[in-house]
C-alpha cells in the first residue's frame, strides 16, 4: 500500500528530484503516517506551518481525511509547486502560500503542524511560534511537532550534518539555527495541555522526534 501511494503522490511532481524526494520520503519516513495517526478522528482544520511541497496535506487527502488545510511556506518555489500538485490530484480545500512563519501567523482556529522546521529558527523565535501556534489550537485541537533534538546522541550529529548538506545543495534555503531540547517542548507547552515527546525516526539515521500537545 504505501509504495502504490509513493507513486500516486510523486507523480504530479514536475522535477525529476521532486519526484525522487517525494517516493522515498513517503516510503521511508515514518512522519506522515504519525501525523495521520493523530488527526484521523478529528475534523477540524489544519495549518500546516512550513509545508514545504505540501506532501502533507496530500497524504493526509490520499489517506481520506477532508478537513481543509492551509500550508505556509517561505519558499515560493515550493508553494507554486503544491499548488501545481492540490490541482494536478484534484484535491478540495487546500490553500498553500507563502509566508515567513517568523513575521507571524495569520487566524486559525484548529489543529497545527509544524515539521521539521523549528532548527531554522532561534530559540526566541521558535518560542514565539510555538506560542503562536498553541494561541491558534481550537478546543480539542492538537499541536504536532516534528523535531531534531539537541542531545548527546549520535542521531544528533547526523541530523546536524545533514541539515548542513541540505543547505549546501540548496535544498534548503537556509542553515540551521539551532535545535531544541526536550525540556524546552516541556517549559513551553505543558502549561497548556497534555505534552508527549516520542522518538520518531523509523528507519532513518535522524534524531527526529513526535512532540504532541493536546489543548
Ligand atoms: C525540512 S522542510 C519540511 C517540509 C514539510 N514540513 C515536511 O515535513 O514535508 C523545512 C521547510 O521549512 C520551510 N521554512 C524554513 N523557515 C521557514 C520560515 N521562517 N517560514 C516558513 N517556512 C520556513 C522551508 O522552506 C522548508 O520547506
Amino acid at each position: 500500500m504505501i509504495a502504490a501511494l509513493a507513486k500516486k503522490l510523486a507523480a504530479p511532481f514536475p522535477g525529476t528530484w521532486d519526484r525522487n524526494y517525494v517516493a522515498t520520503k513517503v516510503k521511508t519516513d515514518p512522519l506522515y503516517g504519525a501525523v495521520y495517526d493523530e488527526l484521523r478522528d478529528s475534523h477540524l482544520p489544519l495549518l500546516d506551518l512550513g509545508c514545504g511541497l505540501g506532501l502533507l496535506a496530500f497524504y493526509l487527502r490520499e489517506r481520506g481525511l477532508a478537513f481543509p488545510i492551509r500550508g505556509l511556506d517561505y519558499d515560493p518555489r515550493k508553494i507554486d509547486s503544491a499548488e501545481k500538485v492540490a490541482a494536478a490530484l484534484s484535491h478540495t480545500a487546500l490553500d498553500f502560500a507563502t509566508h515567513d512563519a517568523r513575521s507571524g501567523l495569520p487566524e486559525h482556529s484548529g489543529n497545527v503542524s509544524i515539521l521539521d522546521i523549528l532548527q531554522f529558527f532561534t530559540p526566541a523565535e521558535q518560542q514565539t511560534l510555538l506560542e503562536l501556534a498553541v494561541a491558534r489550537l481550537a478546543p480539542g485541537g492538537k499541536l504536532v511537532i516534528r523535531s531534531g533534538l539537541r542531545d548527546r546522541s549520535w542521531r544528533f550529529k547526523i541530523t546536524v550534518f545533514c541539515d548542513y548538506f541540505a543547505k549546501l545543495t540548496a535544498w534548503m534555503k537556509a542553515a540551521p539555527t539551532h535545535y531544541p531540547a526536550a525540556d524546552d517542548f516541556t517549559r513551553i507547552l505543558s502549561p497548556h495541555g497534555k505534552v508527549r515527546i516520542v522518538p520518531l525516526w523509523g528507519g532513518t539515521p535522524f534524531n527526529n522526534h513526535l512532540i504532541v500537545l493536546e489543548k
